[in-house]
C-alpha cells in the first residue's frame, strides 16, 4: 500500500474512557433518528467486506458468524458489506441480485438482531461495479487479446490490409518505447494494469445503458433488502465503484448524465428515486459518499457538498462519508492479479495507516465531514451524517459530535480489532479496549481476497475448542470472547 513519504509513525491513544454514567450521559450513546428509524446511539460500524460469502454470493455459516461478533458489542448500527445488485458472478461477494439469496439474508438480519438483544440496527451497503480484468501476461495479451485494428497496421508502416498474424508479430518484436506509441492509451492500460471499464465508455452499449439499468437493478435490490428484515439500505455512492463514477469530476459523459454538477448528479439521484418509489417513505434509504475523490482532477469537497445537499433534498435518510478509494492512482497489479482501488495515494485516504504525514491516519476526513455537514445544514435539513476515518477512543468520538463534524461515528478497523468496544465503553471498560493499530494488516488480506482478521486476535488461543479457522488453518475467524 502507498504511505506518505514522510513516514512519521503514529500510534492510536486510549484518551479518556469514561465511566459508565458519562457514557450514559454523553452525546455518543444518545439515541438518534435516522428517517422513521431510532438509533439507541450514534455509534455505527460502516461496511467491511470480509470475504466470507461463498463463490455465488450467499451467505454462509462464517458469515453469519461475523455479524453475530459485531453484534455482540452492541454498536448503534451495522453496515453489511457491500453486496452486489445483479444476477452476475462476483467471486465471494455477497449478493441481492436475486430472491434465491433472501433465505440467508433473513438469517444474516435474525442473527444480528438475536446477538445484539435487539438493540443493533442492522442495513445492507448495495453495490454496483464495472468489469475490471487481470494484468495479463504481455505476450499473450499481444499475440491473442488485443484486438488489431487498421490504426495499429497504419503505425506500424504496414499495409492496411497486412495479415493479423504479421501485425502481432511486429507488436511482439518492438520495444516499449514504440509500442506506447502504435497502442492507444487504453490498450496500454490493459496490457500493464488490466482492462478496466468505465462510466464514459459510451461504445459499449451495456455500459451507455446503465442510466436505463440501474435504477431498478438497486430498486429491486433494496426492496428484497426490505423483504429480508433489513432496518435500512445503503447505496454504494463511494470508491472506486459504478455511482461514485457517475458523481466524479472524470465523469465526461455526453448524454445528459455526466460533465456538470446536474449531469453527474442525475443518475444517483435517479437511482435513489427509484429505491424511494419501491420501499416507500418510511423505509431508511441513505448512501456512502466521498468528500473528495483525492484523484488529480477528481471531485473536491465543494462538489460533494453540494451532492450531499442534493441528496439530502431529494429525502435520503442519512449520508455516511468516506474518501478516495479510486483506481486513477491504483498501483500496477503483479501478472496475473486485477489493480486494487486503496493501492495509492487515494486509497491511502480512505483507510490511512499508522505510516503518515503530520496530519496522520485519525480523523483525516473530519474537516472535509464538516464542511459536507455544514452544506446540509444550511439549506435546513436534518439528515444526519456518518463521519468515519481513524476513530478508536471516546474522546475522538464525543469530539466528531462536538465539533459537528458528524452526527453519527463510524468505527471499522477499530470495531474489527475489538467488537467489544461499544459494550465495554458503553459498561465504564473502555481501559479493556484492544486499540487498533492502523497498520492495515486486515486491509491486506481484503486485497489477497483472503478471510479478513485481525493481527490483534488472530494468532489468540488457537487451540480453543469449536473455533473457526481460516482455510490454511492458522488463523481463528473470530475475536475471543470477552472475558468481563
Ligand atoms: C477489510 C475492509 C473492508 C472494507 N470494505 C468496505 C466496503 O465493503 N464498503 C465500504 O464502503 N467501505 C469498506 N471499507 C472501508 C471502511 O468502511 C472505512 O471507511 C475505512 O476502513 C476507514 O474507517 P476506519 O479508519 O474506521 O477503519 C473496508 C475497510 C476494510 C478495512
Ligand atoms: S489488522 Fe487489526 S490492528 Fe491492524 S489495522 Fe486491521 S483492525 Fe487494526
Amino acid at each position: 500500500m502507498w504511505r506518505p513519504k514522510e513516514r512519521i509513525k503514529h500510534v492510536a491513544q486510549p484518551g479518556n474512557w469514561p465511566t459508565r454514567e458519562t457514557a450514559a450521559a454523553s452525546a455518543l450513546f444518545q439515541p438518534i433518528k435516522v428517517g422513521a428509524l431510532t438509533l439507541n446511539d450514534r455509534t455505527w460500524v460502516p461496511a467491511m467486506v470480509p470475504w466470507r460469502a461463498t463463490d455465488d454470493g450467499y451467505v454462509t455459516p462464517h458469515v453469519l458468524d461475523w455479524y453475530r461478533r459485531f453484534a455482540e458489542g452492541r454498536p448503534g448500527a451495522i453496515v453489511v458489506e457491500a453486496t452486489g445488485i445483479r444476477d452476475i458472478p462476483s467471486g465471494p461477494l455477497l449478493r441481492i441480485g436475486d430472491d434465491r439469496f433472501l433465505p440467508g439474508l433473513r438469517e444474516l438480519v435474525d442473527t444480528v438482531q438475536m446477538a445484539s438483544g435487539g438493540y443493533t440496527r442492522l442495513f445492507i451497503q448495495i453495490i454496483d461495479f464495472l468489469s475490471i480484468r487481470r494484468r495479463p501476461d504481455p505476450q499473450r495479451f499481444l499475440q491473442e487479446f488485443l484486438e488489431i485494428t487498421v490504426e495499429h497496421r497504419l503505425r506500424l508502416e504496414m499495409d492496411a490490409d497486412a495479415a493479423e498474424a504479421d501485425v502481432r508479430a511486429r507488436l511482439l518484436a518492438i520495444d516499449d518505447d514504440q509500442l506506447i506509441r502504435v497502442l492507444t492509451p487504453r490498450q496500454w492500460e490493459a496490457m500493464h494494469y488490466g482492462a478496466r471499464e468505465r462510466v464514459t465508455d459510451m461504445q459499449l452499449p451495456h455500459i451507455r445503458d446503465l442510466p436505463k439499468q440501474l435504477p431498478d437493478l438497486f430498486a429491486a435490490a433494496a426492496v428484497r433488502a426490505q423483504q429480508a428484515g433489513f432496518d435500512g439500505v445503503e447505496l454504494h455512492y463511494a470508491h472506486a465503484y459504478t455511482m461514485a463514477s457517475f458523481l466524479s469530476a472524470l465523469n465526461t459523459r455526453d448524454d445528459g448524465y455526466g460533465g456538470d454538477l446536474p449531469g453527474r448528479l442525475r443518475l444517483p439521484l435517479e437511482v435513489f428515486g427509484r429505491v424511494r418509489h419501491e420501499v416507500g417513505n418510511d423505509y431508511p434509504v441513505g448512501c456512502r459518499m466521498l468528500t473528495e475523490d483525492c484523484i488529480d482532477d477528481g471531485t473536491a469537497v465543494d462538489d460533494a457538498a453540494e451532492f450531499a445537499k442534493q441528496f439530502a433534498a431529494a429525502g435520503m435518510d442519512f449520508i455516511s462519508l468516506s474518501r478516495g478509494g479510486k483506481f486513477e492512482d491504483a498501483k500496477q497489479p503483479k501478472v496475473g492479479q486485477a489493480a486494487y482501488p486503496y493501492t495509492g495515494p487515494s486509497g491511502y485516504e480512505c483507510m490511512p495507516s499508522y505510516y503518515s504525514d503530520a496530519r496522520g491516519p485519525f480523523g483525516r476526513n473530519l474537516s472535509p465531514a464538516k464542511r459536507v455537514r455544514g452544506r446540509i445544514r444550511a439549506a435546513g435539513h436534518v439528515t444526519p451524517v456518518v463521519a468515519v476515518g481513524g476513530i478508536h477512543n471516546f474522546d475522538q468520538a464525543q469530539s466528531v459530535l462536538a465539533n459537528g463534524e458528524g452526527d453519527i461515528v463510524g468505527l471499522a478497523r477499530q470495531a474489527l480489532a475489538d467488537p467489544d468496544w461499544f459494550e465495554k465503553v458503553r459498561s465504564g471498560r473502555g481501559e479493556q479496549v484492544r486499540l487498533c493499530l492502523y497498520t492495515n494488516y486486515c486491509e491486506a488480506l481484503d486485497q489477497r481476497h483472503r478471510e479478513v482478521t485481525c493481527e490483534l486476535w488472530d494468532r489468540e488461543d488457537l487451540d480453543e475448542a469449536g473455533i473457526a479457522k481460516s482455510k490454511d488453518g492458522k488463523r481463528r475467524l473470530l475475536a475471543p470472547a470477552w472475558r468481563r
